[in-house]
Order: structure tokens, then C-alpha cells, then sequence
């Protein structure tokens, strides 16, 4: 089984991402071929300046490594060594019919809220569905806001197979219904673009002032609180500490007597934990990133023998060769 994932440097790694997308990935990465990348071209349609690009792709390279990505099994890159998927995202767009980009969920989302888009922006499903394509995966995991991606991937593939045969595998999305959607401080779903996340390696004091700021209810410490919809501290909880300590905090919310400042304060304690020695393994990295930058180097050169593997493939069946 072949798996690939990416994530772009667009912003601080948060705990959507890691409980959404980079954990459920990590687990995944022991029962199969694992490609991890990071979509730094993807990252272009809304970072403009030079130097942060830089810094984020390092930074998630960094976050990547401390939260336990293992670079001898797992093919770790930055998408922009592989510049192939720019080639292949040429020929997809070919067999892209327009409608299938227009209908995009995320594109709508972010012209919604006032980002003037690029062509870069309206093509960003087709460089995603180069990325899954290219190196023939099978799983992609991920959170439920790429679920459609996926799906133009799975149609774009479909298309360009019965076009010029078949070329491309049809991957499929994995999604963990218990952590498809973390919300966020405000009570939406936690992203970079609603300022509304949790870091996981911010400073300790601005963690804990975050989710003392979480939004809630106006319950008194006295009331029982039963309703598990409105109560986000309690959702994150749940994510984060084991069963056992999650059904502890459920009972003392319901009993009353115990307020969400407490449930609050629990949170802050058990994702500090939870996260220790993540924190303490990206310090050691900071402190060697010519062992980082090594471990790109490595993965885009496995990454490129694959890239190559296909676009030979798909140049011969176009009739590019
Ligand atoms: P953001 O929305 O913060 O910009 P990204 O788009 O960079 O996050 O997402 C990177 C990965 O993390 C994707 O697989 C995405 O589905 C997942 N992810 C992001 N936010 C959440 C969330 N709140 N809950 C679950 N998964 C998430
Ligand atoms: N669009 C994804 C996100 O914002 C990042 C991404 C780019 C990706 N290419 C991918 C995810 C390929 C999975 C597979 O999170």
C-alpha cells in the first residue's frame, strides 16, 4: 500500500492539523510506503514573500521530524524538488473539466471571505491531484476539509485513464470521523485562516492563555453541563487525554460543581504533556538542521525516482514521447 499526504507551509503547526491529518498519517506510515511532502508550491497562493516561504517549509520540516516522522521508512520531501508535479498538473488540467474546479468548496470558501483569487488558487485541486498521482498512491490521509479534493483527484484520474488508457491507480481518502473536524478556540473549525488555533509548539504561557480563552457558555461553576456539543474544552479533551481521564472530566461537567475554567486548565495540562517530548525533539533539531535539510535532500531524490517511474508512463501515453 502506498500513502502520501502533504501539508502546506502556510502558518504554525496546530493541534487540527496534528490530531487531523499528521497523527492518523504517522500510524499509517508502519503498514505501508509512506510519501510526505511539503506543498510549498500549493503554500504560493497565499504567501508572497520570499523569505517566510522559506522559513515555513523548514518549520514544518522541523514539526514533521519532531512529531516522529521516521525519514528511513517514510519518503520526506518538499513538493517544489519534485518539480515534475508542475508537468503533470499541465496534462491533468488538460482532462480538468472546468465545472469540477468552479464546484470546489475551498475555492468558494476563500473568495467568500475577500482573498482576490489567482489562477493559482482556481487550479490548486489539479497541482493536488499531481501531487497523489504521481507517485501512484493508494491512501491519502487527511481531514475532512480535502475530502473533495480527493474526489476531483479520484475524477481527474478517471478522466486522463479512459482518455489514454490507464495509466493512473485511484486513490482513495482516509478520514477519522473522531478528529475529521477539531474545532478551534471559537468554536468553528480550527484553521490558520480563522485565527482561531492552538499551536503545538507556541510558547507554554501563550498555550495556556489560548485555551483559557476558548469559547463556551455562560453556565455558572455550580450547573451540571451535559451537552457535549457546546462544550469545546471538553471535545478537545477528549482527543487528547486517554479514555479513562476523558470520561473522569465528562462526569465531573455533569455533576456541576466543577466550571470550565477547571476543564480548561485540565486541557492545558494534558496537551502541554501530551506534546513534551515533541517540543524537546524539535529544540535538538533546531540545533542540527544540516541533518534536516540532509533528510530533504535524501527524500526528494527517492521522491524524483518515482516522479520520473510515472511521467515517463504519462508522456508516452499523451503522445508527448
Ligand atoms: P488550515 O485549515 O489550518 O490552513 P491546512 O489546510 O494546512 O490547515 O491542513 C493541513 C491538514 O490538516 C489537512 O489534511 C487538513 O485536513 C488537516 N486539518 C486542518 N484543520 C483541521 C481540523 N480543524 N480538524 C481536522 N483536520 C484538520
Ligand atoms: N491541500 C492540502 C491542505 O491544504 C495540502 C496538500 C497538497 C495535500 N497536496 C496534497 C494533501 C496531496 C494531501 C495530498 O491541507
Amino acid at each position: 500500500m502506498r500513502i502520501l499526504s502533504g501539508i502546506q507551509p502556510s502558518g504554525k503547526l496546530h493541534i487540527g492539523n496534528y490530531f487531523g491529518m499528521m497523527r492518523p498519517a504517522l500510524e499509517l506510515a508502519q503498514k505501508g510506503e509512506a510519501f510526505y511532502f511539503i506543498a510549498d508550491y500549493h503554500a504560493m497562493t497565499s504567501i508572497t514573500d520570499p523569505a517566510e516561504l522559506r522559513q515555513n517549509a523548514l518549520d514544518v520540516a522541523l514539526d514533521f521530524l519532531a512529531c516522529g516522522l521516521d525519514p528511513k521508512r517514510t519518503v520526506f520531501y518538499r513538493q517544489s524538488d519534485v518539480p515534475q508535479v508542475t508537468e503533470l498538473t499541465w496534462i491533468l488540467s488538460c482532462v480538468t473539466p472546468m465545472p469540477m474546479l468552479e464546484n470546489c468548496v475551498s475555492y468558494k470558501d476563500k473568495v467568500s471571505q475577500g482573498m482576490r483569487p489567482n489562477h493559482g488558487l482556481f487550479a490548486y485541486p489539479v497541482l493536488q491531484a499531481a501531487d497523489i498521482l504521481i507517485v501512484q498512491s493508494d491512501v491519502v490521509p487527511v481531514g475532512k476539509d480535502q475530502k473533495q479534493h480527493i474526489e476531483i483527484t479520484r475524477d481527474i484520474a478517471g478522466a486522463f485513464n479512459r482518455q489514454y488508457g490507464e495509466v493512473f491507480r485511484i486513490p482513495e481518502a482516509s478520514i477519522r470521523p473522531e478528529v475529521a473536524v477539531m474545532p478551534g478556540i471559537d468554536g468553528r473549525k480550527m484553521s490558520k485562516s480563522y485565527d482561531n488555533t492552538i499551536e503545538i509548539f507556541g510558547d507554554e504561557k501563550a498555550t495556556r492563555k489560548r485555551i483559557m480563552s476558548i469559547v463556551t457558555d455562560s453556565q455558572s461553576v455550580e450547573a451540571p453541563k451535559k451537552d457535549l456539543n457546546k462544550n469545546i474544552p471538553l471535545q478537545l479533551y477528549k482527543v487528547i487525554a486517554s479514555a479513562d481521564k476523558a470520561r473522569e472530566m465528562e462526569t465531573k461537567l455533569a455533576a456541576g460543581g466543577y466550571g470550565y475554567g477547571d476543564a480548561k486548565k485540565e486541557l492545558a495540562n494534558a496537551l502541554l504533556e501530551y506534546f513534551a517530548p515533541m517540543r524537546a525533539k524539535r529544540a535538538e533539531l533546531m540545533k542540527n538542521l544540516d541533518y534536516v535539510r540532509e533528510v530533504l535532500r535524501n527524500g526528494a531524490e527517492r521522491a524524483n525516482a518515482e516522479a520520473d517511474k510515472t511521467m515517463r508512463k504519462v508522456r508516452e501515453a499523451v503522445g508527448l514521447r
